[in-house]
């Protein structure tokens, strides 16, 4: 159902898809990056990429995946949090005052994954729905969904991208810009073996579940850190951007052997498909 304060947007959409009648396009930005070990991203590099803002100030990153409906971590929203309090922005550079063309959108719902543990462990992962639509455009556009169980070859392009710290307990500056860094995959078994090093953890004992993944290096180095959770972790496939993984956690930020920590979301595909199809 779509509330009367949708008619603006609607008329907006209607606007602006005059000449655009690809609704299903997904994964492939107006702006292409070309950057060699850079981090700041250029505007409408990474279109799907929200803020999810709480009483104003940014608390996680998401994904625009459809008009109306925006991925995240279940983490970004604790249990006694008012849905009235949050808004996503999207199609913003940086998070600063001077944005004037982002957009900032209510949210209608947030639903969690089935298996989704208050721990964090499972399921950290929230669907958003927006109150209305948001109009597309040159900054604003979804990223591509996964095929259900798809792994990656390995090697894949990846990158993950937020306004998150750039080091732990420093946070991006309000003028910063977006950044964005490559990091390659690393199946949870991997994972796991790296998060027991230097650890007395016993090797039955998984730290990182089969329902997540990693993206890092054992050196460290390059990572999310805080802020960045619920961002994506998006690869290239056959020229488009797959949102592979959602930010979920790490151990510090960028250390050796404790890769960034993301679920799944090829895992989660038939809960997503069936929530929006509603
Ligand atoms: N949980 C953190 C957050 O709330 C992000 C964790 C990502 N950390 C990492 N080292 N990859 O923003």
């Amino acid at each position: 159902m779509m509330g009367a304060s949708c008619l603006q947007v609607l008329l907006l959409l209607l606007l602006g898809a005059a000449g655009t009648s690809k609704s299903e396009a997904c994964g492939q930005p107006h702006v292409s990056s070309r950057i060699v070990g850079g981090r700041d991203a250029r505007d409408g590099e990474w279109p799907w990429q929200a803020s999810i803002q709480h009483r104003g100030t940014h608390v996680c990153g998401g994904s625009l995946i459809a008009p109306q409906w925006v991925l995240t971590a279940a983490h970004c929203f604790p249990r006694r949090a008012l849905l009235s309090e949050y808004r996503v922005r999207l199609g913003a550079l940086h998070l600063g005052p001077a944005s004037p063309r982002a957009l900032l959108a209510p949210v209608r719902r947030v639903l969690l994954p089935p298996d989704f543990s208050e721990d964090g462990a499972r399921g950290d992962l929230a669907l958003l729905q927006l109150r209305c639509p948001v109009p597309l455009s040159v900054r604003v556009q979804p990223v591509c969904l996964p095929e259900p169980g798809a792994r990656p070859p390995p090697g894949t392009p990846c990158w993950v991208t937020g306004w998150g710290s750039l080091h732990p307990g420093v946070p991006l500056p309000e003028w910063r810009p977006l950044q964005g860094v490559r990091v390659p995959l690393l199946d949870a078994r991997t994972c796991d073996h790296l998060y027991h090093v230097g650890t007395n953890v016993p090797r039955a004992e998984h730290i990182v579940l089969p329902g997540n993944l990693c993206a890092g290096y054992v050196e460290g180095q390059k990572d999310a850190c805080q802020g960045d959770s619920g961002g994506p972790l998006t690869c290239m496939k056959s020229g488009r951007w797959v949102l592979v993984g959602v930010v979920s956690w790490g151990k510090g930020c960028a250390l050796p052997n404790r890769p960034g920590v993301y679920t799944n979301v090829a895992t989660y595909i038939p809960w997503i498909q069936s929530r929006l199809s509603l």
